[in-house]
């Protein structure tokens, strides 16, 4: 078993000859999301990358995500014309770089100032649409007014009615194309890394603090004017409260364990017309029933196994899942994607489109805006050329008939 959170891809065969990973300050000799990953763990202190890199419990789900991509194996065409490939797409129903969306994450402030609009910023230059987090750090109309940006809203329901009610509202009147109900966080997921670097009040312990200081780039770019606030929620939280941990812990306890499918309405109803999604399934009947409830598409997905723990990830259900929604549903999936063959596997079982989490945060955390934007052509490009290795020539003609798993093999005949 590969550690998940080791420098290694999952690939690499015993570390012989041990691989190198580039961490200086020139993006151009950046190869791979594994080196914007090494920056990241150079220049992030130690309680950063605890909440970047963790995952819930044991890590059993966030394992599982790296793994479910190593069982498929690609079984390539060969003496097919590839001179014209192309992996751009539409994304309800405009055209896209290609099928990937930024998924939404919180307390992007701690990696460093303005982390909401660099992510945007990368994505929009980039030409894939941005989700923003309710628990993101820049104000939404800061984000919203990005050149070229596709912005899209992450609602977390906290509190009383009201708020999600005025979120709802306000992503609506700020233009925002589409709106992301997560629904797997109301019980937040035991992440003991995470919890370890901090105080029972919700401060960074003296070691974390320590280890912090020692990381002076990181404190010039984050810690200027000290840690962020919750810029589109910090009015509902008491004025006690308010500062960056707190917040944070506040919020979740104000999740409503009692939320259900009738919220999933009301929401729909008050979102109007625009595309609304579902994210955080991983249960075949949940698929049904979300798509039943009249939700516009699903986003498969454990929360970057930080969620619950030992649970399958969204490629093991993926082709299940397409069956359930039929061909032309919106089907996504989220977890794990670090390649571009991570992403050409996923379109072949079944999902339209990936987001990313870590991949482009990683991006942020090693060289901000450009980074973001570095990530994401960095996964375009693994497509465009594995694309042309296994002799497929677009998205629409990739298929399972270039795949197979690894259990399976040798085929017999
Ligand atoms: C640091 C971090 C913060 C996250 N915050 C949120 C969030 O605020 N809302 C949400 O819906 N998902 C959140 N997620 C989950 C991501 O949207 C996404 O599903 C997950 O990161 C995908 O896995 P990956 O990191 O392997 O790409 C977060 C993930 C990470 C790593």
């Amino acid at each position: 078993m590969t550690r998940p959170n080791s420098h290694s891809d999952i690939a690499e065969m015993g570390g012989t000859p041990h691989r190198r990973f580039y961490t200086g300050g020139d993006i151009a000799k950046v190869q791979s999301i594994f080196d914007l990953r090494a920056r990241t763990h150079r220049l992030m202190p130690d309680f950063v990358l605890e909440y970047l890199e963790g995952g819930s419990g044991e890590e059993g789900t966030l394992l599982r995500e790296r793994e479910a991509f190593a069982e498929w194996r690609f079984m390539p065409h060969t003496l097919v014309d590839e001179s014209h490939r192309d992996v751009s797409v539409d994304i309800l129903g405009r055209p896209a770089a290609m099928p990937l969306v930024v998924a939404p994450t919180g307390l992007n402030g701690v990696f460093m100032r303005g982390a909401d609009t660099a992510l945007a910023q990368g994505a929009a230059r980039a030409g894939v649409p941005f989700t923003q987090s309710t628990m993101s750090n820049d104000p939404m109309e800061q984000v919203g007014a990005v050149n070229g940006l596709r912005h899209w809203w992450q609602l977390y329901v906290f509190g009383g009615e009201e708020i999600w009610q005025e979120l709802v509202d306000r992503a609506h009147r700020n233009g925002c194309e589409a709106l992301v109900l997560t629904t797997n966080s109301q019980i937040f997921g035991q992440r003991e890394w995470d919890s370890r670097g901090r105080t029972a009040s919700g401060f960074p312990t003296l070691s974390s603090t320590f280890n912090a200081a020692l990381h002076p780039r990181w404190v010039a770019s984050t810690m200027d004017r000290g840690m962020p606030e919750f810029a589109n929620v910090v009015d509902f939280i008491p004025r006690d409260k308010r500062s960056f941990f707190q917040s944070a812990d506040w919020i979740r306890e104000q999740m409503p364990r009692s939320m259900s499918w009738d919220t999933v309405q009301k929401i729909r109803l008050r979102w109007k017309d625009r595309p609304f999604f579902i994210k955080g399934i991983l249960n075949l009947d949940d698929v049904r029933r979300a798509k039943d409830s009249g939700v516009d598409g699903i986003i498969l997905g454990s929360h970057g196994g930080r969620q619950t723990d030992w649970a399958v990830s969204a490629l093991d259900i993926l082709q299940q899942a397409r069956e359930i929604v039929g061909p032309d549903y919106p089907l996504f999936m989220s977890g794990g994607v670090r390649r571009g063959t991570d992403i050409l596997k996923a379109r072949a079982l079944g999902a339209d489109v990936v987001m990313t989490g870590r991949a482009t945060l990683y991006g942020l955390c090693a060289y901000g805006a450009d980074g973001v934007a570095k990530a994401i052509e960095l996964l375009r490009t693994e497509m465009m050329n594995e694309l042309g290795q296994i002799g497929v020539r677009t998205l629409h003609d990739l298929d399972t008939s270039v795949l197979a798993r690894t259990g399976d093999l040798p085929l017999r005949g």
